[in-house]
């Protein structure tokens, strides 16, 4: 991976749970497929499992405990603090269970991404493994996509795509969903990493033109 930067991108990963997401990302940064400088890894919740695998790597992690703060407002502002000391170019959300404030999404506008594990603009929000097949979907998957303040809302960059089968119950499209996935953020990063995505007046533009569609990547 050429980037033509002088220095490594710095990124920040925020995250609320087990963080497999994280696991792969610092994986493809461990084979040099993605070249980021990951300074920091920050949850709002202190027994997360994604900050043993951060601590596993040797990266900084950094926990805005939600339930610590009596204020919403104090707590959205010592988010934005800690990660605005980060200087980060990228924020990647992994699991990240908190709604971000509309300051959050204004201030890091264009650098913050999310992946959600739907064919968004469909089944936005939670348990969405279990919505799908309660609705009779054929088909199922994951989206990454840049974060404005609208939830479940930012342009999608890439999608994951698996057709669901009569056998599929939430636990296993949540597995084979996952796998998907693990592709398609590194994937996304990589556009991004390389300038090759980004937002601009809340569309994306890939290569120089408008990304009409999402990337769509199918399981095989
Ligand atoms: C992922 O499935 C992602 O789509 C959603 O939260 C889940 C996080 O899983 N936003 P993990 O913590 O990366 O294992």
């Amino acid at each position: 991976m050429t980037t033509g930067r002088d220095s490594l991108m710095r990124a920040v990963c925020l995250l609320s749970g087990s963080g497999t997401n994280l696991q792969a990302i610092l994986d493809n940064i461990s084979a040099k497929k993605i070249e980021l400088d990951l300074t920091s890894v920050i949850s709002d919740n202190p027994i997360a499992m994604g900050l043993e695998r951060a601590r596993s790597s040797g990266i900084k992690t950094g926990v805005i405990d939600y339930k610590s703060y009596a204020k919403k407002a104090d707590y959205h502002a010592a988010l934005k603090e800690y990660v605005a000391n980060e200087n980060p170019d990228l924020i990647i959300l992994a699991g990240y269970m908190r709604i971000l404030s509309d300051d959050f999404c204004d201030t890091f506008k264009g650098s913050i991404l999310n992946i959600h594990p739907s064919l968004l603009p469909k089944y936005k929000g939670l348990d969405t493994h279990q919505r799908v097949i309660n609705e009779g979907e054929a088909y199922h998957g994951s989206s990454v996509h840049f974060v404005i303040p609208e939830l479940d809302e930012g342009p999608c960059i890439i999608q994951y795509r698996l057709k669901i089968s009569l056998t599929d119950d939430a636990e296993s499209l949540k597995n084979r969903v996952q796998k998907g996935e693990y592709k398609i953020y590194s994937e996304a990063i990589r556009h991004f990493i390389l300038g090759t995505i980004k937002m601009e007046n809340d569309k994306i533009m890939y290569k120089g033109g408008h990304l009409v569609k999402p990337i769509l990547i199918e399981e095989n």
